[in-house]
């Protein structure tokens, strides 16, 4: 008996120490709500002190914001304990990341394939085809443009801005009647600059077929693609954006930064903790460093050594004020998500807008309103300081700021707060989402194109 229960007692001891060491984190995320000023600085304390451990999906900036926290196993305890003692309350609004991507990400692919087979494919008459609904590779994405390129050499053409660190080129589609003509004016779009954040690269990519295939049958679209060049880059960050496809682990699909200089060290637990990459949204020269980022490189935010000292915002920055596109620029709309926001400058502080503002207001709601029109779908509208937290060194203030770019606009895409799959979208909500976003956009084209 006694034999028995030793037997008994060492196996079950091996076979946990084998469990923990073999099997993958699992990760959470946790939805906190700040109810008032104190539970909001609990917040942001937690933030702070472990912003290289925890992962913000969704930072507060204000009594009544939620917090969407991903943490792993290890530290749950710790947290849940943490929160409790601030008296906040919390739901777990997703109870495993690893089986919510399996599940939306990979499951859902395979088996659509057979049930909405036309669905997967373009809509129209782009003779380019792209597989739409489900995620691609980066050299699918840039096979699919040299496509458009050689179908339609009157129309588009791929751009190269520069390499990457991982040597893959920064490449995106300019689209124009005539495309050699660079007489006349610019309409600007990017998306992925965050690498997780797929499903704004799905909907770039959404808009390039758009402006080929509805060229015959959308006046809208066809006296646009006349009358301006379009340039569109669809991932704006390119290793961060295959780095985040290349396992289902949540720390390498929820990835958001570039990957220069990244370095893992084993933490006490023998799991990988990685520093460095820059978050290229706060590498722009605008109020850099200022509010909203870090200089610290294991966090997400991390602003980078100086402003535009990465090589995807110096490629954009060169790019944009060559002579081909410089003080040629009326429109310029860089897309993320998640939070269903329409985000118009300043970010970097609140209560801080350009003196054109009213002008931005007028198009942005009515490009809102028809996005909204499409299925229903609610957007905020504001400057991101004031509708989510102040952040310094975005694209869109320098698009803004120092570009002087008359229609500047961020897009947070779905989901919003009645979802909880966060930046896990389900692929089949990849063409709804990028649909509605294509009617709000072409409110701004045709603000643009009218004034032509
Ligand atoms: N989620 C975006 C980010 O964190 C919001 C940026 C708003 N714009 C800005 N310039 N900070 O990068
Ligand atoms: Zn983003």
């Amino acid at each position: 008996g006694l034999w028995l229960l030793v037997v008994f007692t060492v196996s079950v001891a091996f076979g946990n120490a084998e469990i923990l060491e073999d099997a993958p984190p699992k990760f959470q995320v946790l939805r906190a709500h700040a109810s008032d000023v104190s539970q909001l600085n609990a917040l942001r304390d937690i933030q702070h002190k472990t912003e290289n451990d925890l992962d913000f999906w969704q930072t507060p900036s204000k009594v009544g914001h939620r917090a969407d926290i991903m943490v792993d196993a290890d530290r749950m305890e710790w947290l849940d304990s943490v929160l409790k003692s601030s008296n906040i309350s919390y739901d777990v609004i997703i109870d495993d990341v690893q089986k919510l991507i399996l599940e939306k990400e990979h499951g859902p692919s395979r088996y659509s394939k057979l049930l909405f087979s036309k669905r997967m494919h373009n809509e129209g008459g782009n003779r380019a085809r792209y597989g739409f609904g489900e995620y691609h590779s980066y050299q699918t994405i840039c096979d699919w443009m040299k496509d458009i390129e050689r179908k339609y050499p009157d129309k588009a053409k791929v751009f190269t801005m520069g390499t990457t660190v991982e040597g893959r080129p920064i490449q995106g589609i300019k689209i124009g009647n005539q495309v050699w003509r660079n007489d006349k004016r610019i309409f600007w779009i990017d998306g992925g600059i965050h690498a997780r954040e797929w499903a704004a690269v799905h909907t770039t990519l959404w808009f390039i077929d758009r402006l080929i295939a509805d060229y015959n049958d959308d006046a809208l679209v066809r006296t646009a693609v006349d009358r301006l060049n379009f340039y569109i880059l669809p991932v704006a960050n390119p290793d961060g954006y295959e780095y985040s496809r290349s396992d289902v682990s949540p720390m390498v699909r929820l990835w958001r930064k570039n990957r220069a200089g990244v370095v893992c060290k084993k933490d006490r637990w023998f799991r990988d903790r990685c520093c460095g990459g820059v978050d290229l949204n706060r590498n722009y020269d605008w109020h850099f460093g200022e509010t909203g980022s870090s200089t610290d490189k294991c966090s997400e935010i991390y602003q980078g050594s100086s402003a535009f000292s990465e090589v995807e915002t110096r490629s954009m920055r060169d790019f944009l004020t060559s002579p081909e596109l410089n003080g040629k620029i009326d429109a310029f709309i860089t897309l993320h998500t998640y939070s269903q926001m329409w985000i118009h400058p300043y970010s970097h502080a609140r209560k801080s807008v350009p003196a054109d503002v009213a002008e931005l207001q007028r198009v942005g709601k009515a490009a809102v309103a028809a996005l909204e029109n499409t299925y229903g779908t609610q957007y905020k509208f504001g400057t991101g300081s004031d509708i989510l937290y102040p952040s310094a060194g975005g694209s869109d203030d320098w698009a803004k700021g120092t570009l002087r770019i008359k229609y500047v606009y961020l897009l947070e895409l779905r989901p919003g707060e009645d979802v909880w799959d966060g930046f896990i979208l389900d692929q089949h909500q990849l063409i709804p989402t990028a649909k509605e976003t294509w009617n709000g956009v072409k409110v701004v084209i045709r603000a643009v194109s009218d004034q032509a």
